[in-house]
């Protein structure tokens, strides 16, 4: 008789992850995104993080952005403001935006998840499939040309990869229609400064491949 493998009967059973109707129905970008923010501040999947949250954080900037940014999911800071990536890592976050040459709103920042962990631990790969839907949807209505995958949690959900961010970094990959880079996360260069150098170059290749070059500082 054929048995299971231990390492498949260890895995957590993954929810079915639903296509959000704000993806495929009529309106801008704006009243689409704002009705799914509107769904996700009421969701209820993760029992501990909606338990625990002060509020859902589901992301800022321009519907109509070429470039999405994607994070982990939201810190003390996040969670208390609303609002994604305004903490240290947040902070430094907008260093690297301004020295590409834009500003925050005329991009989109979200995350894998829309809760903060509690104790800033990890996602869950049951966390981040319930959340998915949302990333999900965000990605349809906005229709980025350019993901930017921050960190490990971001890169491997989205991809769907078990790489190193040190192996998934420097190159491109594709969602959909969006040309994916991945980068180490903000929170990783304020413990590693030396970090910067690589995510730099990663910076500056995106910035090519769009056809932009960075101001001079
Ligand atoms: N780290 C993240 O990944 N996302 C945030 O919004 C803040 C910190």
């Amino acid at each position: 008789m054929a048995r299971k493998s231990s390492s498949a009967a260890a895995l957590p059973e993954l929810p079915v992850v639903q296509v959000a109707p704000e993806a495929t129905q009529g309106g801008s970008r704006e009243s689409r995104l704002s009705a799914l923010a509107a769904r996700v501040a009421q969701c209820q999947r993760c029992q501990e993080l909606a338990s625990t949250r002060t509020q859902t954080v589901f992301g800022v900037g321009s519907p109509n952005a070429k470039v999405m940014f994607i994070g982990e999911a939201p810190g003390a800071d996040e969670d208390a403001t609303g609002e994604p990536f305004v903490g240290r890592a947040g902070q430094l976050l907008t260093k690297i935006i301004v020295a590409c040459g834009w500003t925050r709103e005329e991009i989109y920042i979200c995350n894998i998840l829309r809760c903060r962990p509690p104790g800033n631990r990890a996602p869950s790969l049951v966390e981040a499939r319930h959340c998915r839907e949302y990333l999900d949807g965000q990605i349809a209505i906005i229709q980025p040309e350019y993901i930017v995958c921050w960190g490990t949690t971001a890169a491997q959900n989205l991809l769907g990869s078990e790489e190193t961010i040190g192996k998934m970094r420097g190159r491109f990959f594709s969602h959909g229609k969006a040309k994916v880079l991945c980068t180490y996360h903000p929170s990783y260069l304020l413990r590693n400064p030396e970090a910067k150098k690589p995510v730099w170059e990663d910076m500056k290749l995106l910035l090519a491949d769009m056809g932009l070059t960075p101001p001079t500082p």
